[in-house]
């Protein structure tokens, strides 16, 4: 695997590439981010990750400075999944300057949920994004970026913005990796304690019965869902934990369902210090 920080050495690595297939990340690499990179490698003819701790889609009172870093760890991991190109800038190499210009995402999708709860967040992540897809995909007339459904209202902000932009980026989902107790793989797993890691799984659980009932109630579900998420929020919190969200959306547009449309349950609660978020398709 071929390490690159610059974007000089990206662009002259990727020089003869046709079709990159790109998974961005943060580091502190799971089995979650890992099997995106095996999803990645078959649909291009070169395979390439990203490490950037993207300091702009932080709020200030988050985890930026303590988000573990594990550089020597992620080579490795990489290396043995296959991966054909690191590309890791440094803070200068992406942001020389204040970054002044921001892309930013449409309100109905990126200003719910996620964007609720920590504002700026979807504007960071899109900023960084498109600088990256430059980086990657510039002077190509195809390439693929693979993104986890794990992060679900992430995944489809990126995707309206390469659509939105025409960017020649094909926008493809990768399924959620779980712990064997059914917790979704996160970075921030790690800063669980024991006791917490073992509580973990009931955001996925209570997600999981939010879900059984609204298609239960898909008959009426406009009318039952504001008691259902309530109930399930109440839930979540007599187990001691403090949620910001519990809610079951249409899969299109993550607005409030009407009746009959694909659905997601969305999740967002903190366990101790650790705010984890989650998510699950319910088919009907
Ligand atoms: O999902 C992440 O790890 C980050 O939000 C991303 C997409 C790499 C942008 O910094």
């Amino acid at each position: 695997m071929k390490i690159v920080h610059s974007l000089a050495e990206l662009r002259q690595a990727l020089a003869e590439a046709r079709r990159p297939a790109f998974v961005p990340t943060m580091g502190n690499l799971h089995e979650g981010h890992l099997a995106l990179v095996r999803q990645a490698r078959p649909l291009g003819d070169v395979s390439v990750a990203s490490i950037f701790v993207n300091r702009l889609q932080f709020l200030p009172h988050e985890d930026f400075d303590s988000y573990p870093r594990t550089w020597e760890a992620d080579c490795a991991k990489l290396r043995a999944t296959g991966c054909d190109l690191l590309f890791a800038p440094r803070e200068a190499d992406l942001y020389p300057e204040p970054q002044t210009f921001k892309v930013q995402p449409d309100p109905a999708l990126a200003d719910l949920l996620e964007g609720q709860f920590r504002p700026g967040f979807f504007t960071g992540v899109c900023t960084v994004v498109m600088k990256l897809f430059m980086a990657v995909f510039a002077g190509k007339a195809e390439g693929v970026a693979v993104f986890g459904k794990k992060d679900y209202q992430q995944l489809m902000v990126l995707r309206r913005m390469a659509q939105q932009f025409a960017l020649p980026v094909e926008v493809v989902a990768g399924e959620t990796c779980r712990a064997a107790d059914g917790l979704a793989l996160s970075s921030r797993n790690g800063y669980l304690s024991e006791s917490e890691r073992a509580r973990a799984v009931q955001l996925s659980l209570a997600l999981r019965e939010l879900g059984r009932e609204a298609l239960a109630a898909a008959h009426a579900l406009p009318q039952r869902l504001d008691a259902l998420e309530a109930q399930a929020l109440e839930g979540l919190q007599a187990q001691g934990w403090q949620a910001d969200y519990l809610t079951v959306r249409r899969r299109s547009d993550l607005q409030r369902p009407q009746g009959g449309e694909p659905l997601v349950v969305l999740g967002a609660a903190r366990l101790g210090g650790t705010r984890l978020i989650d998510n699950l398709e319910m088919d009907s």
